[in-house]
């Protein structure tokens, strides 16, 4: 799958400007972009479609990171199929990965991989210093993590379960 990507947008005003375009072998174009008001709805809901793993994320937490510029959303022909929620920590340089999810009819097409790139570019252009994580460790999607370059650091027994805790370095020292 060949992949476009434009300019990381350095303010939540100038995000809904920010858009990678990619287009696999069918040509169906799959779009990744910070998230404006039209994909509230397409994230809410594919969100609740994954319950299980997620539990309830409210309506009001994609408007607080939509109006934060910390939501990605991954759409084709314009409907959401991923979605990915962040947050850049104030007492450190640490951002947080809240939730990533893809759904399920379009996985293992790399919006999972590209919703992450397009994280890691925002992250750079507002100078982050590791991107952190908690991933139950049940799932398969903690080796989605491990491929794209994240370290399990930790393991914490949670109230419900276990997490694995993982973190990518993006400062020189973790590029070598
Ligand atoms: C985890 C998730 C976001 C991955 O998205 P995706 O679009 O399917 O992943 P990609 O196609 O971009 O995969 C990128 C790489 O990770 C690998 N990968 C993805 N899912 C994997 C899995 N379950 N097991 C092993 N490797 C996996 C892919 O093989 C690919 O590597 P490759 O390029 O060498 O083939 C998606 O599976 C998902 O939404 N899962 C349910 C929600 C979830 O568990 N979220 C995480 C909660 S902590």
């Amino acid at each position: 799958m060949s992949t476009i990507f434009s300019s990381i947008p350095t303010s939540p005003q100038k995000a809904k400007e920010v858009e990678s375009a990619s287009v696999d072998p069918s040509q169906e174009l799959s779009t990744i972009c910070i998230a404006d008001f039209s994909h509230i709805e397409g994230a809410k809901t594919l969100a609740d479609a994954n319950r299980l793993i997620f539990g309830f994320i409210t309506r009001g937490a994609f408007y607080d990171a939509l109006q934060a510029g910390t939501l990605i959303v991954a759409t084709r022909y314009g409907e959401v199929v991923g979605f990915l929620r962040f947050h850049h920590r104030k007492c450190d340089l640490q951002t947080t990965l809240y939730d990533i999810c893809v759904a399920e009819s379009e996985r293992g097409k790399g919006l999972g991989q590209n919703m992450i790139t397009m994280l890691i570019d925002c992250c750079r252009n507002c100078n982050r210093a590791t991107i952190l994580l908690k991933c139950p460790t049940h799932l398969a999607a903690n080796a989605f993590y491990e491929k794209l370059g994240f370290y399990r650091i930790d393991t914490l027994i949670g109230k419900r379960q276990k997490l694995n805790v993982w973190q990518l370095d993006l400062t020189s020292r973790g590029q070598q």
